[in-house]
């Protein structure tokens, strides 16, 4: 029998030395590494605890066939809830986020309102743990007005999106705020992440004139300015470069999102507003200019920005931003590695080792002790299809590209998703490295990387 404790978490408490002795709760049958070895996995108390051959558990599971793969960690996630809730929940973000192999997710603050004060930032924690199936962060907006402190304390995991131009539910910050509010987060030892683009005056009617309204060049200059202005203390990172040429300029860590890499403009119809985010989709020449930076690139992350398609189906220019994307992402990746388009090592790298390297968490792997969240892959690509998604959001614009979905996923050491079925358990908060538990959010916290 599993153990759980009242509100269907795992119990943690339990001894760890008796289920070493004993076996362990979950065996991952004949699983295949991202190196090449095959394995078994023993997994108990959301830890690996043996990695070899010979043991025995509650729970088996027969990986012949399938790629194990660490759990990847999805640092731009917007999960939406609270008053946004048509657009997607905490429960159906995460049931995505867990069939696209991310079993952690980190919640963007452009939430409404944005997350400006300690209060909102533990109710937000608070909605999170109550819904959410896989391991999540939430990060503390960064405004004039926001209490950054009082929420790195309450256990901000990031500060940021930041906005250095205005987008869907997100006011800019100017640059002589910005400048200030780097140098109190800078003073935190507290990560950031920056939302770099200009936006110039016009009405953008079709999504050539969106880009040419955000184009970027004018990515890039901000990218420098800010790049020129940060402390160097800073632990700055860049949220969804879209060009080659801001990547080039920055001076931080660079992340990019699978739609820049495999969507351009072109791919739409003039006035289809599913294609209109924040940056814009560029052209398909500039979009393979950004893939030949994948080395450059650190992190890979959705930006998963979920809108109903009511919403998008209105006029162009008042439609708001954003492409949903946290379930396609790894599966779309990883077809590429199975392409030989890229190494598997870089793909790990970007989704899994360097986000939780910036963000001060601790990353699964396949050691002794190391955090039990994977998912089990097939080892060939099959059609996306948008009806077989999770996201409120309804629709995807990746409909018939190759993607490998996973077919079982581990976080927190149980079965969260195995054959489309959700154990329904919920994850663990991975509040930030400032953290101080004064009693006032009574969530199953992960203090595991404290
Ligand atoms: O397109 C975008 N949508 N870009 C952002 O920066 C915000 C996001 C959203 O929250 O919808
Ligand atoms: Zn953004």
């Amino acid at each position: 029998m599993r153990r759980r404790n009242a509100s269907g978490d795992r119990d943690t408490r339990e001894s760890r030395s008796d289920m070493e002795v004993q076996g362990g709760e979950l065996l991952l049958k004949g699983a295949l590494l991202p190196g090449g070895r095959r394995a078994d996995i023993l997994i108990a108390a959301g830890k690996v605890i043996h990695v070899g051959a010979g043991t025995r558990a509650e729970e088996v599971v027969d990986c012949s066939g399938l790629l194990c793969l660490p759990g990847a960690v999805d640092m731009h996630v917007h999960m939406r809830g609270g008053g946004q809730a048509h657009k997607e929940d905490w429960r159906t973000g995460s049931m995505s986020a867990l069939a696209g192999g991310v079993t952690t997710v980190v919640d963007q603050p452009n939430t409404l309102p944005p997350l400006t004060t300690e209060d909102l930032f533990s109710a937000r924690v608070r909605e999170a743990a109550a819904a959410c199936l896989c391991n999540f962060g939430v990060n503390a907006a960064v405004t004039p007005a926001a209490d950054i402190e009082g929420m790195w304390k309450a256990g901000a995991l990031a500060f940021g999106e930041t906005f250095a131009a205005p987008s869907s539910y997100g006011d800019a910050v100017g640059m002589g705020d910005l400048r200030i509010l780097m140098g109190r987060i800078a003073a935190l030892g507290a990560p950031m992440t920056v939302h770099a683009e200009e936006s110039l005056p016009g009405v953008d009617a079709t999504l050539a004139a969106h880009d040419a309204l955000r184009p970027a060049h004018g990515e890039r200059k901000i990218v420098e300015e800010i790049s020129r202005m940060r402390p160097q203390t800073l632990s700055l990172h860049f949220c969804h470069l879209s060009s080659a040429g801001s990547v080039d300029a920055a001076r931080g860590s660079v992340e990019a999102t699978p739609h820049h890499l495999f969507l351009s403009r072109e791919r739409f119809a003039p006035t289809d507003a599913r294609g209109k985010v924040n940056p814009p989709l560029r052209s398909d020449p500039e979009r393979k200019r950004l893939w030949s930076r994948w080395d450059r690139i650190d992190v890979i992350a959705s930006d998963h920005a979920p809108h109903a398609l009511a919403e998008k189906a209105g006029e162009f220019s008042a439609a708001p931003s954003g492409i949903p994307g946290v379930e396609t992402m790894m599966p779309l990746l990883l077809a590429e590695v199975y392409r030989g388009t890229v190494t598997l090592a870089s793909l790990l790298a970007k989704t899994v080792h360097a986000p939780a390297r910036i963000l001060g968490i601790e990353a699964p792997g396949f050691s002794k002790g190391c955090r039990a969240d994977f998912a089990l892959y097939p080892k060939e690509a099959s059609s996306i299809r948008g009806d077989l998604l999770h996201s409120k959001a309804g629709w995807t614009p990746y409909e018939g590209m190759q993607a490998a979905f996973p077919v079982t996923v581990i976080a927190g050491g149980h079965l969260a998703l195995q054959k489309g079925e959700y154990a329904g358990i919920r994850g663990a908060w991975l509040p930030g490295r400032g953290y101080i538990c004064e009693g006032d959010v009574h969530v199953h916290a992960d203090t595991a990387h404290l």
